[in-house]
């Protein structure tokens, strides 16, 4: 019998909470045995309270055994409003930020499996600016430390998941020293790792050719904003921001939520595609079944990766992002269905 796991759940903004409550009935479908406990955070949150998070929210969080989480807002015309997301992967000590990204036949632009590992910690967005004259600054920040970290992590990553290549992704040809950094670092820790090929490539050219060709890449790793960046060009060759999901993790605490932001255009119409966040579940029922030698969460993360797979190459039941005119709920139905009948 698997243990009760206690999940902390942000439903978030935008099509946060659709898209959550959806992923939630898959799992408690398929048989997860937890205790979800909701923890309220996010701009419509800070809207109605004046706060981001709710009291002892943080502590909440960090005593679950991992965070759910829907997107949240972060508004461009409240420069007094600082990104939660930011706030909460700094809090949890959330350094690493997986995002893989796997073709579906007859969706996606081209076949591909890439993970993309991005540092979540540093870079422009410790969010130091200033204006000076007239002039705008921005302090980009790469550590030693932090990029240690981030590049070992990745190098495991690929190790433990049977990928062959690894690529650093940086623009030291301009930024000589924070991106020199980053690179050199990749290279040292690399001398411990001869299983793996090691590569280079700078950030605009990983643009092109990660579209051009992805098959030449397993495993990326990379700096938080080429992260960020990258993370949406391959969710636009996966097909839609709606397929793809991630897993944000440090030393102690992990949480797994959609590449995407709250679709404020799309929020409210039970149109969103709730497939992002149930693929974060399922990266979560992995995480989970790893750190605890759970043998049936394991099996239900398998059954999920392959019904998921069955429902959007079965191109019946989709959402508009997809082509489709199928509900939120009607998707994540179907996905449970299958996953049922498979396991
Ligand atoms: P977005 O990622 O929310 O949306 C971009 C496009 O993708 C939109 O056309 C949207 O409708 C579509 N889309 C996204 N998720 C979808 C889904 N599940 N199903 C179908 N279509 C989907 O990017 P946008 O509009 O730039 O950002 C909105 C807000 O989200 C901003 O305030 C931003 O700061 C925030 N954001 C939050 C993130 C997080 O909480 N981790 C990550 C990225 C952005």
């Amino acid at each position: 019998m698997s243990r009760k796991y206690r999940i902390a759940v942000i439903k978030g903004d935008g099509v946060g909470p659709e898209i959550v409550e959806a992923a939630l009935n898959v799992l408690s479908g398929l048989g997860f045995n937890a205790e979800f406990v909701e923890v309220n955070a996010g701009y419509e949150f800070f809207k109605r309270t004046g706060k981001p998070i709710e009291e002892d929210g943080l502590n909440v969080l960090k005593s679950c055994d991992a965070v759910l989480k829907g997107p949240i807002t972060t508004p461009l015309d409240r420069p007094d409003f600082k990104s939660i997301n930011v706030m909460l992967r700094r809090e949890l000590g959330l350094y690493a930020n997986v995002r893989p990204f796997k073709s579906f036949k007859g969706i996606s632009l081209r076949d591909l499996n890439v993970v993309l590992i991005r540092e979540n910690t540093e870079d422009l967005y410790v969010g130091i600016e200033g204006i000076h004259l007239g002039t705008a600054i921005a302090l980009k920040v790469i550590s030693k430390e932090a990029t240690e970290k981030i590049v070992r992590f990745a190098f495991n990553y690929a190790i433990k998941h049977g990928f062959k290549r690894i690529t650093v992704v940086h623009k030291s040809n301009i930024l000589r020293m924070t991106d020199g950094l980053f690179r050199d670092i990749f290279f040292t820790v690399a001398r411990n790792y001869n299983d793996l090929e090691c590569n280079e490539i700078l950030v605009d050219s990983a643009a092109y050719q990660l579209i051009r060709n992805p098959k030449a890449f397993d495993v990326l790793v990379t700096e938080n904003l080429y992260g960020d960046i990258l993370a949406d060009l391959l969710a636009g060759i996966v097909g839609s921001l709606g397929l793809c999901g991630s897993m944000e993790v440090g030393d102690t605490h992990a949480l797994f939520e959609p590449v995407h932001g709250s679709a404020p255009d799309i929020a409210g119409r039970g149109i969103a595609n709730p497939i992002s966040q149930v693929i974060s579940s399922k990266l979560m029922l992995e995480y989970l079944s790893t750190k605890y030698d759970d043998q049936w969460l394991a099996k239900l993360a398998k059954a999920l990766d392959s019904s998921i797979s069955t429902v959007i190459e079965e191109r019946r039941i989709l959402t508009p992002d997809l082509g489709g005119n199928a509900s939120t709920k009607e998707v994540a139905d179907a996905i449970l269905i299958e996953a049922l009948r498979v396991l």
